[in-house]
């Protein structure tokens, strides 16, 4: 059912855990199912440095979590932004056609922690204006 790289995200799962001086985090769920997700990540000079993920799912959420991970370290925030389900899926080798909206819970969560990053920045950034007045 599934491919041997999926197998492989499933049984030895990237970066799992959580960062506990995170710049963003998001908790999201599957209504549908019920599965959920916690996405962490440490940013740096606009770079995403450090990204984990906890889940309670199914073995293709757990095998596109820890994809998810695989794509969005290192790479810029707006770069990061751009990673949709279809990509974690591409990156994985497919999932059997009932499984794809397992991806949309990776890329979901892993914006969410993104926008959540930059709601905070925008906050500090406000504060020093308020501070410097
Ligand atoms: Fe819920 Fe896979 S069945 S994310």
């Amino acid at each position: 059912m599934y491919n041997e790289k999926v197998l492989v995200h499933f049984f030895y799962p990237r970066n799992v855990g959580e960062i506990p001086d995170a710049d963003g985090s998001a908790f999201v769920g599957d209504p549908a199912c019920g599965d959920s997700l916690k996405v962490t990540i440490k940013v740096e000079k606009n770079v995403i440095k450090d990204v984990k993920f906890l889940v309670f799912g199914c073995g293709a959420a757990i095998a596109t979590s820890s994809m998810m991970t695989e794509l969005a370290k290192g790479k810029t925030i707006e770069k990061a932004l751009e990673i949709t389900d279809e990509d974690i899926t591409d990156a994985l080798g497919g999932l059997p056609e009932d499984k794809l909206h397992c991806s949309v819970l990776g890329a979901v969560g892993l914006k969410k922690a993104i926008l959540d990053y930059l709601k905070k920045r925008e906050k500090e950034l406000e504060d020093k204006r308020e501070n410097n007045k």
